[in-house]
């Protein structure tokens, strides 16, 4: 089945009990199991699953077409769930530009148990196979990356990290899976921020991780989840859920509006970059362009003149919202380096764009204005 198809009817069978199609909302912490803990529906405790988390789960993994899923409190917690399966001591390599809550993860915590991470620009193969050489245990790729969309081709990190026997994981937050599906490419694991375009709404915090193989590796991740309580709440799961339905048709609405906002960033004189991947002057298009259906709603624009013309820029928009996140509803920019804390890495005229599914004409037009 097509995306589409699988969005809306993946894990969304009439409920048994009365009919209802749409699902209900679980919110038992215990099931009544029999007097030697015999399971009677397959239930025990909310923490270690629940019939709500199943049918998300049923659906991450069917649109991502991997084998199994898991569903976590946010992205973060599906992220660490990831990386504390590892082994002690090993050697991982992450993208020089990602979400700076896995540099900090890496830097702050997994650095306790000997695990070394370092910075490769994923989007230069040579880089990344000179850095491989001494040993890996996993690459972690984000493609496109934030905050400046660069691209990594899956399938050829995928090579290289299997050559090593590690592991390829993939975030998958900006692209989901409806443009760009990593394990068919090849990858290990995909992790997704669902607080993103799955939630779709920027009213619920989630995370997942699907798995290509149903292994050990799922087997860590879900008793790291069971053990530690990074699950998310029935009411979180259902609205993921909720959102998941309507991704694909988001998803081009936020593509067609994001090729209108990008092409009217890149002729505009105030401007001096674009990062678009959908754009041909983007140093990664033809790779973006073979392994992803379309190119997605999030972007970041360089203004020139520096840190001053940027927060100019971001203090007169009206439509667009100053707001850190993305993939909801509403367009929404933020001068990046600012919320980065004290060692920004993002360059300080980066503006990170969030394109909504307003008009696209009224979304030009603010810019515009912004612009003047
Ligand atoms: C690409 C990416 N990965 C992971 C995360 C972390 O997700 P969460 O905020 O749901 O913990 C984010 C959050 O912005 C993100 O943009």
């Amino acid at each position: 089945m097509r995306p589409e198809t699988l969005a809306v009817h993946a894990g969304a069978e009439p409920d048994a009990a009365t009919g209802a199609v749409a699902p209900p909302i679980h919110l038992s912490t215990t099931f009544a199991h029999g007097p030697a803990a015999e399971r009677i529906a397959g239930y025990e405790y909310q923490r270690e699953g629940n019939p709500t988390q199943d049918r998300l789960e049923t659906a991450l993994a069917a649109l991502e077409s991997g084998t199994a899923a898991l569903a976590f409190a946010s992205g973060m917690a599906a992220m660490t769930a990831l990386l504390e399966s590892l082994p002690n001591d090993s050697r991982i390599l992450i993208p020089d530009d990602c979400y700076t809550g896995l540099r900090l993860l890496a830097q702050d915590f997994l650095t306790r148990r000997g695990i070394a991470a370092v910075a490769v620009d994923m989007s230069d193969l040579a880089a990344v196979r000179v850095a491989s050489a001494n040993g890996i245990a996993l690459i972690w790729a984000e493609t496109p990356s934030n905050p400046r969309l660069k691209i990594a081709d899956i399938a050829a990190l995928a090579q290289i990290a299997h050559a090593h026997d590690a592991l390829l994981a993939c975030d998958n937050t900006f692209a989901t899976p409806v443009l760009q599906q990593p394990l068919a490419l090849g990858a290990d694991v995909v992790m997704h921020s669902t607080t993103k375009y799955f939630g779709g709404h920027s009213d619920v915090l989630g995370g997942a991780l699907v798995f290509a193989q149903h292994d050990a590796l799922y087997e860590r991740a879900a008793h790291y989840r069971h053990v530690t309580g990074a699950i998310a709440s029935p009411f979180s799961t259902w609205l993921t859920l909720r959102g998941c339905r309507s991704l694909p048709a988001r998803m081009a609405w936020h593509c067609r509006n994001a090729r209108a906002v990008a092409e009217f960033l890149a002729a505009h004189p105030r401007v001096e970059r674009v990062n678009w991947p959908g754009l041909h002057t983007h140093a990664q298009h033809a790779v973006a362009a073979k392994q992803m259906r379309d190119f997605g709603g999030m972007m970041s624009v360089e203004i020139r003149g520096g840190r001053d013309a940027a927060l100019a820029v971001a203090s007169k928009v009206k439509v667009f919202t100053n707001a850190t996140s993305l993939g909801g509803c509403e367009s929404l920019l933020e001068h990046r380096a600012s919320v980065e804390g004290e060692h920004p890495v993002s360059p300080q005229n980066l503006l990170r764009i969030s394109v909504g599914l307003e008009h696209p004409d009224d979304l030009v037009a603010d810019l515009a204005q912004a612009l003047a």
